[in-house]
């Protein structure tokens, strides 16, 4: 069985994006998203595949949740649900939700593990959020704490932080 892992960046209050894009750009958070899911699948609601600046990501099996069986994108896959991705994708080592609010609402029910940058900002125009994270469900596992730098272009502090299944 895969291990099923949600990849998110959230602010202080669980902000994750407005107007259909992120909320800030940190480069080090790309890179982090990139060392992880890079050679593995990754699964992402219409929205979202929607939302990338150059369609697929490169390197990575991409599979796109959408009830519009006419969708047919470039270098991606189009599942008509989640339970269907687990199914398909059930011999694979792991796999990656990457958003949007939609999917992570319904994958943190079943998912195995979350990779969640915490970012020390608040986003007042946020209009979709990542769900509150249960500490009675979820045990953090790792944290690694960065503060604002100008050499690596990030102007705010983060956490990278890890949390599986109890
Ligand atoms: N900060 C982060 O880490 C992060 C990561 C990813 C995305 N985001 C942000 O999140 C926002 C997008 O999130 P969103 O919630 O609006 O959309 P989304 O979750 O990306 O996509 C929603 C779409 O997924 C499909 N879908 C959802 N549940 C489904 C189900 N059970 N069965 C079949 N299809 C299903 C539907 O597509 P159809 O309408 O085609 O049927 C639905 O309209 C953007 O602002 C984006 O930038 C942030």
């Amino acid at each position: 069985m895969a291990i099923i892992s949600i990849i998110a960046a959230a602010g202080t209050n669980n902000e994750i994006g407005r107007q259909g894009g992120l909320l800030c750009h940190l480069p080090s958070d790309l890179k982090h998203f990139k060392a992880i899911t890079s050679g593995h699948t990754i699964i992402m609601g219409r929205k979202t595949f929607e939302s990338l600046p150059a369609g697929s990501l490169p390197n990575r099996r991409n599979i796109i949740i959408s009830r519009n069986k006419d969708l047919q994108p470039e270098k991606a896959e189009v599942f008509p649900s989640l339970d269907y991705a687990q199914v398909k994708l059930m011999n694979e080592e792991e796999v990656f939700i990457i958003g949007g609010a939609q999917i992570y609402r319904q994958a943190i029910e079943f998912a195995d593990k979350i990779y969640l940058t915490r970012i020390f900002a608040s986003f007042p125009d946020a209009d979709v959020f990542f769900p509150e994270i249960d500490k009675s469900v979820w045990k953090e596992i790792a944290r690694e704490t960065f503060m604002p730098d100008k050499d690596s272009n990030s102007a705010v502090a983060f956490s990278f932080v890890e949390y599986i299944r109890k």
